[in-house]
């Protein structure tokens, strides 16, 4: 029997995004879809999505959500059935997600993203006669809440609805102060240590967590991470006492999308077996980014200029990376002191370093296509998805040896060298003596060009498809409803 699942994420591609929560939430219908799931997508109606649905249905309405009106619109997204919350109060504003134009938290995220689990918990439980779901599947703080409020505030007699609660990033949980509580519409008792009561507040990512049937992180190592202080950001004691609920599957790729054999944004096309066709790649990322061409590395960043992404000691490196030879072309945009620290670096090594400042999926793909090797030098990663796309294109991974990155990337040590299965290099700490040795390394390789190829060889035919963590979340969605 089909398993329908309700799948609450407050970003999606291709409707919007900000990082890579958008590309796992886009591809999971498809990567369930084998395994006999049909994965609906429950969104909120920001303006770029409202545009985006073609002839919309009004499925339900709210007279008042948390205090708004709202409306349930039905949709479709690359082919799979899409609900978005068309709440103009909450979510019709310019800017983006979660901030205004100039990149401020709006102040009431709070209330916006209470209403969307609020709906998504209506729906989950019964509200719309012609949608009927078998369990819930939220992602990250912003649908954290719509397990609360299943938890508290179903309707007496409703059926138990089971859930997961997948942990994209520890580091962001959603909170807001007891002032607030009364604004939710929850039961007195939810107001509890085991609730969403957390530090004298009421956290979101906490309730969800203590709420929900299963917990998943995107990556094995990321969900042994965040039993630690180090990782857990505040969390790790209730990690720990959810013990093996907690799980962790790695994230895939979308292959339609990144697929160097067919990607329309990339000047020539490649596979295994003709990567020398990569060079007219290389030759047109120089150009466009204004570097001098040459036979060196070409290092590529694609990154959010965060503290979380490592960037900070990364600059400090870059004197080294053009010193042996290299050259560097970074895409991202954040924290505007790294910013600047990068104009500043492209203005002290013109014709070395290369800096676009803002967000641009078809230059994301042409770096992939055209750069030597990809340097993500997180100092937590729950997954990362830009070292997969590397591997895919070809574009040697060079990450810090956690969550997601320690998974997926196999490092070029003596032994996985001879033995042919290196991918990437790891290094330990993120610190400025331990990635100026990687990229010294990377280098050396770089310089064996017999030992480069099968470095990228063996990235490219590493299996980073959704198949083997489709069938893992189909799993675990047929074991929750069995329980219930
Ligand atoms: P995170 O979600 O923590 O930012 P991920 O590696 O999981 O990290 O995902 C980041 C996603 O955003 C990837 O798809 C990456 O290619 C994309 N990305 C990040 N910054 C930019 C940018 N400036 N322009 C285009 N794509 C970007
Ligand atoms: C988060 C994490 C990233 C992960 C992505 C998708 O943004 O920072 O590591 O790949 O979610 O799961």
């Amino acid at each position: 029997m089909t398993i329908k699942v309700l799948s609450v994420a407050s970003e999606v591609v291709p409707l919007v995004k900000t990082g890579g929560l958008a590309d796992v939430a886009g591809a999971l219908p498809a990567a369930v879809a084998p395994h006999d799931v049909e994965m609906t997508t429950f969104l909120p109606g920001y303006p770029a999505v409202i545009k985006a649905l073609a002839r919309p249905r009004a499925l339900h309405t709210w007279d008042s959500l948390l205090g708004e009106k709202a409306r349930l619109l039905g949709g479709k997204i690359d082919g799979h059935p899409l609900l978005v919350l068309d709440a103009p109060a909450y979510f019709q504003r310019d800017g983006g997600p979660y901030s205004d134009s100039e990149g401020r938290d709006w102040d009431d995220n709070w209330r916006r993203f209470a209403a969307f689990g609020r709906a998504a918990a209506d729906i989950a439980g019964g509200a719309v006669k012609s949608r009927k779901f078998d369990l819930v599947h939220a992602h990250d703080w912003q649908a954290a809440m719509a397990l609360a409020y299943l938890r508290f505030a179903s309707p007496d007699g409703a059926r138990p609805v089971p859930s997961v609660m997948t942990i994209h990033n520890m580091a962001f949980q959603g909170f807001c102060g007891a002032d607030k509580f009364a604004a939710l519409g929850l039961p007195p008792h939810a107001w509890s240590l085991d609730g969403v009561e957390y530090h004298g507040g009421v956290g979101f990512l906490k309730a969800g967590l203590e709420a929900a049937s299963a917990i998943t992180t995107v990556s094995p190592t990321y969900a042994r991470e965040i039993r630690t202080p180090e990782f857990g950001m505040g969390l790790e004691g209730l990690i720990v006492s959810r013990g093996e609920r907690v799980s962790g599957i790695v994230n895939g790729i979308d292959t339609g999308q990144w697929n160097p054999e067919r990607d329309s944004a990339l000047p020539a096309h490649f596979s295994l077996k003709s990567l020398p066709k990569r060079q007219a790649n290389k030759r047109a990322l120089e150009s466009e980014f204004g570097l001098e061409p040459g036979d060196g590395p070409l290092f590529v960043v694609i990154s959010r200029l965060t503290w979380q992404k490592g960037i900070d000691v990364l600059l400090e490196c870059i004197d080294h990376l053009v010193g042996l030879g290299g050259r560097l072309a970074l895409l991202g945009s954040g924290d505007k002191a790294m910013e600047n620290a990068f104009h500043a670096a492209a203005m002290r090594h013109p014709g070395r370093i290369g800096v676009r400042i803002g967000y641009d999926e078809a230059l994301s793909h042409r770096m992939q296509g055209g750069g030597d090797a990809i340097l993500v030098p997180s100092r937590f990663e729950p997954c990362g998805l830009t070292q997969l796309y590397g591997l895919a294109y070809g574009c040697v991974p060079v990450v810090a040896r956690t969550g997601g990155l320690a998974d997926t990337v196999i490092d070029a040590n003596l032994a996985a060298v001879m033995g042919g299965v290196a991918t990437g290099v790891q290094f330990n700490r993120v610190t400025y003596p331990s990635l100026v040795d990687a990229i010294s390394r990377t280098f050396t390789l770089y310089w064996q060009q017999d030992i480069w190829r099968g470095i990228q060889r063996a990235g490219m035919k590493t299996d980073f498809s959704w198949g083997r963590s489709g069938k893992a979340y189909a799993d675990l969605y047929a074991r929750l409803i069995a329980e219930v």
